[in-house]
């Protein structure tokens, strides 16, 4: 959503991996943003510029050089400037201030414009000391540096170097139009549900995706917070999770209780979104029950409230931000529940709208001096951005 409705200029330079600017391209599009296009010469003997004007853009090449003042109007255009891939060649040249093609000598006249550099190269030429002092001067002149990917280069080499996966890329791309409000915080977010087993294979459980919580741990990051996300029995292979979260995999609500009694005290934010069991089995067997074997009143008991026990030996400067699972009297529950847990703002999901597994929420915030807004049905990826907001207001 940030990209919607922003002017991108997308340089492709001459790698191999010239081809996955197109799938780039197409993410950019589909996520609203303006994109114009340069190919340079070597990149035209990857990649026909065709592909580009045939879904109606304006490419522009070396040949563009014609038109003197090309680089001039290209760059007022920008409101960012991508150069994916970026290859060794270019990067050396953007730090000497060469500008002898049309992307680098739109980059010359662009001082004051959001640059963005996505290396992609063998792993040998990524670890040259002249690439490394190259783009170290770059960012020190507020180029932004997408760090490739480890992993098999397509010349059979292995090691850092790859063109990351579009989806790294946009996420960065959205948090560098982002303040970074929360620069230096560190953010502590649960997510899923705690399972409490009986045998091995039989357990008692909560609905709950953890689309919420991963929601809210990209967002974070994205606002230059340090994340760490408990995951409670989420497939996180299906979710994008980004890899600068630090994940702590937690099954049951023993694991979550030890998980946060040693990671709270070092957060200054905690988002509990998690769907924690209130009762655990008071007897577990460690191998499976045979049907025919089942005490069918199966004794049961209850867990305590963590957020109630974290509340107690919260610090002053901690924020405490619980969720709420309501069906009715929503409010006055979710009221209920804020100070009951001492809790500094709590975000009461109607579960009666259908929302549990889906991709939108709905619900009301409460802070602790009692204000409730209303956040209507939407994106829980944009709800996530909205809710930090309002911590940080
Ligand atoms: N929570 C907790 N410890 C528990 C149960 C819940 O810390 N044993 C947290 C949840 O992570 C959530 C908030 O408390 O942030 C509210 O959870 P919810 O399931 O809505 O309510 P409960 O407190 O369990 O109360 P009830 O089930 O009666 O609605």
């Amino acid at each position: 959503m940030t990209l919607k409705g922003k002017n991108i200029l997308l340089c492709i330079t001459g790698s191999i991996a010239c081809y996955k600017s197109v799938d780039l391209y197409r993410e950019l599009k589909r996520e609203g943003a303006n994109v114009k296009i340069i190919v340079s010469s070597s990149a035209a003997k990857f990649i026909a510029p065709y592909i580009f004007e045939s879904f109606g853009e304006d490419v522009f090449t070396d040949d563009a050089f014609k038109s003197p003042l090309a680089h001039v109007s290209l760059s007022k255009y920008a409101d960012l400037i991508l150069i994916a891939p970026a290859t060794f060649n270019t990067i050396n040249k953007l730090a000497a201030g060469i500008a002898d093609t049309l992307i680098t000598l739109v980059v010359s006249a662009s001082q004051d414009k959001l640059k963005v550099l996505v290396p992609a190269m063998n792993p040998n030429m990524f670890s040259n000391k002249i690439l490394k002092e190259n783009l170290k001067r770059l960012t020190e002149h507020n180029f932004y540096l997408i760090s490739p990917g480890m992993g098999n280069m397509a010349c059979g080499d292995f090691g850092e170097g790859r063109f990351p996966d579009t989806s790294d890329i946009m996420f960065e791309l959205e948090s560098v139009f982002k303040e970074k409000t929360l620069k230096g915080r560190r953010v502590l977010i649960t997510a899923g549900a705690t399972r409490e087993y009986l045998d091995p294979v039989r357990f008692l459980s909560n609905a709950s995706s953890g689309k919420m919580g991963i929601s809210l741990a990209n967002e974070a990051v994205k606002l230059g917070a340090n994340v760490s996300l408990i995951t409670l029995n989420i497939d996180v292979s299906c979710q994008y999770i980004n890899k600068n979260i630090r994940i702590i995999r937690c099954k049951s609500f023993a694991d979550l209780k030890d998980a946060l009694l040693s990671e709270f005290k070092r957060c200054g934010i905690l988002l509990m979104a998690a769907a924690v069991s209130d009762y655990s089995f008071k007897e577990k067997s460690l191998n499976k029950i045979k049907k025919g074997d089942l005490n069918l009143n199966v004794e049961l008991v209850q867990n305590e409230d963590l957020l109630k026990a974290l509340s107690e030996m919260k610090k002053e400067e901690q924020i405490i931000f619980g969720f709420a699972a309501e069906t009715d009297s929503v409010i006055e529950n979710g009221r209920k529940k804020l100070m009951e847990k001492s809790l500094d703002y709590i975000f009461i999901n109607d579960v009666s709208k259908n929302v549990i597994g889906e991709d939108e929420n709905e619900g009301f915030l409460i802070n602790k001096e009692g204000e409730i807004k209303r956040f209507a049905r939407q994106l829980k990826t944009e709800l996530a951005g909205k809710l930090l907001a309002e911590i940080l207001r």
